[in-house]
């Protein structure tokens, strides 16, 4: 391309600003905050806040020698790794202060603070792990070899398991504002059960905002049914919450008609990928469903490779993520197709008014 002709609107200056500086920063970035996160200075950054609440949200004040002394790192790798942040515009010098450092605005909220909503460090964590895991997809890329979902390191499974819950977590007004009955049968002590509640984060949102529902989780995962399990306990919350580790299949056997609501949170893609496997999993969510009860199906909906269709970059990205997984994922009409001929009376896509991407699917029995 001349560096003088622009191509369409994209001058030469601007692409290689798109394509090579942003991504350059972008990439140090994620392993910068990967590698910061796993060597705890983020924890410790935060810690400091904490202690020291006082203006935390603009600035967190510290210095090289803090750092290497409390978490016992290396100066040099140090060094580099705090230039690498001053560069990236992440930290900052304190003017007043000769070798002091501080986190830029709004760098407590996005990368610092955990609770916050804004937080992007389990994007970013998730992402330095996407790294490591390019060998594997190199070598896959040609047999279409996949790996199992259990075979994801157990950090990383939480960290997933985080990002969906946030995402569930906005249903739970949809769902309230969509089926008022249904909502208040919960609130009455209704039965409520997750399929597929993993580590049980989203679990857990559903349990707050329905404090007097009888909650049951199931899923298959031996490890996450250990750890939701100990949130339940630790929570004092055994007698309302049970968690059990079984397929649905078996727990169809003693429980039909009990739930009013049954949510299936971003596991429909994760499951068996026959189309028959799958319509027989909605037989059987339809059997445990109460009269008047719903199925909450929460799954990004992912468009086919289409010329006319823009794809969303995080609905793109969860299904690059979990290719290798043999994920397998609908759009709106393929659904539609897949549960045309299970017994549910209705199926709508339940949407928040846009520019929001919030939805699920609500079957009714
Ligand atoms: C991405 S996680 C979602 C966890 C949770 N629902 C949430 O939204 O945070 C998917 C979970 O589905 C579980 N799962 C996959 N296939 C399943 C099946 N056939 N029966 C029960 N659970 C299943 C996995 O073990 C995993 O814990």
């Amino acid at each position: 391309m001349n560096q003088d002709e622009p191509d369409g609107d994209l001058t030469f200056e601007n692409a290689v600003q798109k394509y090579v500086i942003q991504s350059m920063f972008g990439f140090q970035v994620v392993l910068w905050f990967g590698l910061g996160r796993k060597i705890g200075i983020f924890d410790y950054l935060l810690t400091k806040a904490k202690k020291t609440s006082e203006n935390r949200e603009t600035a967190i004040t510290f210095t090289p020698e803090e750092l290497s002394r409390e978490l016992t790192l290396d100066t040099n790798y140090l060094e580099g790794w705090l230039q690498m942040g001053l560069v990236t515009g992440i930290f900052i010098h304190d003017k007043k202060h000769n070798y002091v450092l501080k986190t830029a605005p709004y760098i407590f909220e996005l990368l610092i603070d955990t609770t916050s909503r804004f937080y992007a460090g389990e994007y970013l964590g998730l992402f330095y792990t996407m790294a490591h895991s390019q060998e594997k997809i190199l070598s896959n890329f040609k047999t279409g070899k996949i790996n199992k979902h259990q075979s994801i390191p157990k950090e990383n499974r939480i960290t997933e398991h985080k990002l969906s819950a946030r995402l569930g977590k906005k249903h739970i007004q949809l769902f309230t504002e969509n089926y008022q009955m249904q909502s208040k049968i919960l609130h009455e002590g209704g039965y409520l059960l997750e399929v597929g509640c993993g580590f049980g984060f989203n679990l857990q949102n559903w349990a707050r905002a329905y404090p007097k529902a009888r909650i049951v989780g199931i899923d298959i995962d031996p490890e996450a049914v250990e750890e939701s399990k100990k949130k339940v306990s630790e929570e004092k919350e055994e007698k309302r919450i049970t968690i059990q580790f079984t397929d649905l299949k078996s727990h169809v056997k003693h429980n039909k008609g009990k739930y009013i609501v049954i949510l299936l949170h971003h596991v429909l893609h994760e499951m068996e990928q026959s189309e028959k496997n799958r319509q027989q999993v909605f037989k059987y969510l339809h059997q445990l469903l109460s009269e008047k009860g719903v199925l909450i199906v929460g799954e990004p909906m992912i468009p086919e490779l289409d010329v006319e269709k823009q794809p969303h970059f995080d609905l793109i990205l969860h299904k690059w993520y979990e290719i290798g997984f043999g994920s397998k994922f609908y759009d709106k009409k393929s659904f539609r197709e897949l549960v045309q001929d299970s017994s549910f009376s209705r199926v709508t896509f339940i949407q928040a008014p846009l520019p929001q991407r919030r939805y699920f699917w609500a079957l009714e029995k």
